[in-house]
């Protein structure tokens, strides 16, 4: 039984049709002080197994789905994990495919929380397991109070990244998105690798420094876990062109793109934009429900 967020609502599908199980209909709606209320539709039809009249109960375990994309979808999980219990399900297991506040896995300077682990623990608090992808460092999961499971985009999104020639390099815009180049290369079957050097100023600006970086002549594939303003890609993307790429698509498991992030990479001379659809867009080619239920 797949219980997906407003904001998940094509991967609940993908997800329910690799496991072959039904998704419970939702009806949203906020009262007058904004608050959101998350219910079974009762007017569609509910799946078998799912009772909602004069009492609420659905059969066997139930699949909770959702990124927290916001504050609010993250709200809007812990209420579809606390429907799931309300209904009796034998086991709730929680998919966060991409888990928002995973950059902040450390208290930055001093006086800040280290807001990944409040996210984590609240998460964690009321299901029996947490399933997410690629999380921006694994290590956070260890502040889950629950068992969790990382799984791996980068084949989906190898299959899914179109034209990218004989001998493709593979990029990383920091070293600390090596591995993911690395195994998107292995998984493709051909190509280099190589990772630049970046420090980032603030929010939206990095500085990227290339050293024995060979891009002359060739088709580029720069690859990172998100992209959030666009920032990263698009000072990477300038750099590659100025070593004389021939081209540049951008690969991302999590295209978070924020504001005109789209437009920013599209501008730089970016040819394509992938991702996959932990995050709901226009970019969202690839899915990872296969890998996902794997897991489950
Ligand atoms: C940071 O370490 C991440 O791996 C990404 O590089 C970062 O989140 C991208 O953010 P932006 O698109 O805003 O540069």
């Amino acid at each position: 039984m797949l219980l997906g967020t407003s904001t998940n609502q094509h991967l609940a599908h993908a997800l329910a049709a690799a496991l072959e199980e039904p998704v419970v209909p939702l009806a949203y709606r906020r009262f007058a002080d904004g608050e959101l209320i998350v219910e079974v539709d009762d007017d569609a039809a509910l799946p078998r197994g799912v009772v909602c009249d004069d009492t609420f109960s659905l059969d066997g375990r139930a699949v909770v789905v959702g990124s927290t994309v916001s504050d609010a979808a993250h709200l809007e999980l812990l209420q579809l994990q606390d429907l799931a219990h309300e209904g009796g399900a034998t086991e709730v297991i929680t998919v966060v495919p991409y888990l928002g506040y995973a950059r902040q896995d450390v208290a930055h300077h001093p006086g800040q929380p280290v807001s990944a682990r409040a996210m984590l623990r609240s998460l964690t608090a009321s299901t029996d397991r947490l399933v997410t992808v690629e999380p921006h460092e694994e290590a956070i999961l260890e502040y889950a109070t629950a068992p969790t499971d990382a799984v791996s985009a980068v084949h989906a999104l190898a299959d899914g990244l179109g034209p990218i020639g004989d001998d493709p390099l593979i990029v990383a815009p920091d070293a600390g998105a090596r591995d993911l180049a690395e195994t998107l290369c292995a998984s493709v079957g051909r190509g280099t690798v190589d990772h630049l050097e970046k420090e980032r100023i603030d929010d939206t600006t990095v500085e990227i420094t290339v050293s024995e970086t060979d891009a002359s002549g060739r088709a580029v594939v720069l690859v990172d876990d998100e992209i959030s303003t666009g920032g990263t890609m698009v000072t990477a993307a300038d750099e590659l062109y100025g070593l004389g790429a021939a081209s540049v698509v951008a690969a991302c498991v999590h295209p978070v793109l924020v504001g005109g992030a789209y437009t920013r990479l599209r501008r730089a001379g970016i040819e394509r934009v992938v991702g996959t659809d932990t995050i709901e867009g226009q970019v969202s080619r690839v899915s990872v429900a296969e890998q996902v239920a794997a897991v489950l």
